[in-house]
């Protein structure tokens, strides 16, 4: 099992391809398009481009443009001045100041509202700005890799994304296949995952080659990210190789619940891994309560935790009961009327 920690994004024949497009531009400062589906690796392959470039050693900024609110985007970007809208008590400086030397990373970049695709535009043409509220221009040495999991030519067909803007971002397009087109990958991936959350979480599970070939034929909907999850609950749950065959039988796997990537890296690694062990944590849990209705005593022993951490964290993790769900949505004044 391999225990080397770094990203596999050479495990198919169509990932190679793309490694080799990455090792020929990376040195250039050709923009460049990501594309494809959610959770495919196209944060990966920004992060491995900015890599392998001369800028390696300068910033690696994302601005994931549909997690902030379209008003504060244009500020978020560009920065803007004292006094430059209500609440603009100093100057702040944009994420492209933060990205100066190195690569500002455009997540989700057809979500950008018309006005400041304009804006985009010209400062891709000459990498100089002004702040929000601001007059002087500022000149920025970054470079600009977006990516997108929406159908840019509807988008385009649509009037919603400007076709200028698109030909000037796509100088190099780089389609990410879905996980299904490219299935050799699973079995490496899955080991590849399970090494890094045995290790994170002091276990020593294993996949079965019969669980390993489930794994192969699923269809992957949400892509790498969905496998990630679930070879992240087999190992956090006592029975998780059972449980996958549950889910699988219950037709639950294929749709991922899995919480979309925050909008900036403004977290620490650490933090970052405790929301994710809090989440696995939080989701075996509602599993399990689930598949043994609520039978706490039965839910300790499966969890190997005591009956009164068991409860702790239920507490903590706001789980509630189908049973007290009830209690909570009755509405007296709805029976009521009913009763008249
Ligand atoms: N080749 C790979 N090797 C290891 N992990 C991978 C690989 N591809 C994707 N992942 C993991 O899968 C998850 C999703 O990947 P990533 O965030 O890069 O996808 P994305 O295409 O940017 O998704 P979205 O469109 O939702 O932003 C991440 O946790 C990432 O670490
Ligand atoms: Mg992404």
């Amino acid at each position: 099992m391999s225990t080397d920690h770094a990203p596999l994004l050479d495990g198919s024949p169509k990932m190679r391809a793309i490694l080799t497009i990455i090792e020929n531009i990376a040195d250039t400062d050709a923009m460049v398009l990501i594309r494809g589906e959610s959770g495919v690796g196209k944060d990966l392959v920004a992060r491995a481009i900015h890599t392998q470039s001369a800028r390696r050693h300068g910033p690696f900024v994302k601005v994931n443009c549909a997690a902030i609110p379209s008003e504060l985007l244009e500020s978020e970007l560009f920065g803007h001045e004292k006094g430059a809208f209500t609440g603009a008590h100093r100057r702040k400086p944009g994420q492209f100041e933060y990205a100066q030397g190195g690569t500002i990373y455009l997540d989700e970049i057809a979500e950008l509202p018309p006005a400041l695709q304009a804006k985009l535009l010209h400062v891709l043409q000459d990498f100089r700005f002004a702040r929000v509220g601001g007059h002087g221009l500022i000149e920025v040495d970054a470079r600009v890799i977006a990516a997108t999991n929406r159908d840019l030519e509807h988008a385009l067909a649509r009037g919603e994304f400007r076709e200028d803007l698109y030909y000037r971002l796509n100088v190099v397009e780089l389609h990410i296949p879905p996980l299904r087109e490219r299935r050799e990958e699973i079995p490496r991936l899955a080991s590849w995952f399970l090494g890094r959350f045995n290790d994170q979480y002091g276990r020593q599970k294993q996949i079965s080659p019969e669980t390993l070939a489930r794994l192969t034929e699923h269809a992957w909907s949400g892509n790498v990210r969905e496998l990630e999850n679930i070879v992240r609950r087999m190992v956090v749950l006592a029975d998780g190789e059972q449980a996958f065959e549950a889910l699988v039988a219950r037709g639950q796997i294929g749709h991922d619940a899995a919480p979309r990537p925050a909008a900036m890296v403004t977290e620490s690694l650490r933090e970052i891994a405790r929301r994710g062990a809090r989440e696995a944590e939080r989701q075996a849990l509602a599993e399990v309560l689930e598949r043994v209705r609520w039978n706490r005593a039965e839910a300790s022993r499966i969890l190997k935790v005591s009956y009164k951490t068991l409860l702790h964290k239920i507490a903590e993790c706001e789980l509630v009961s189908p049973s007290r769900r009830v209690v909570q949505d009755f509405n007296p004044s709805r029976t009521i009327r009913h009763a008249t």
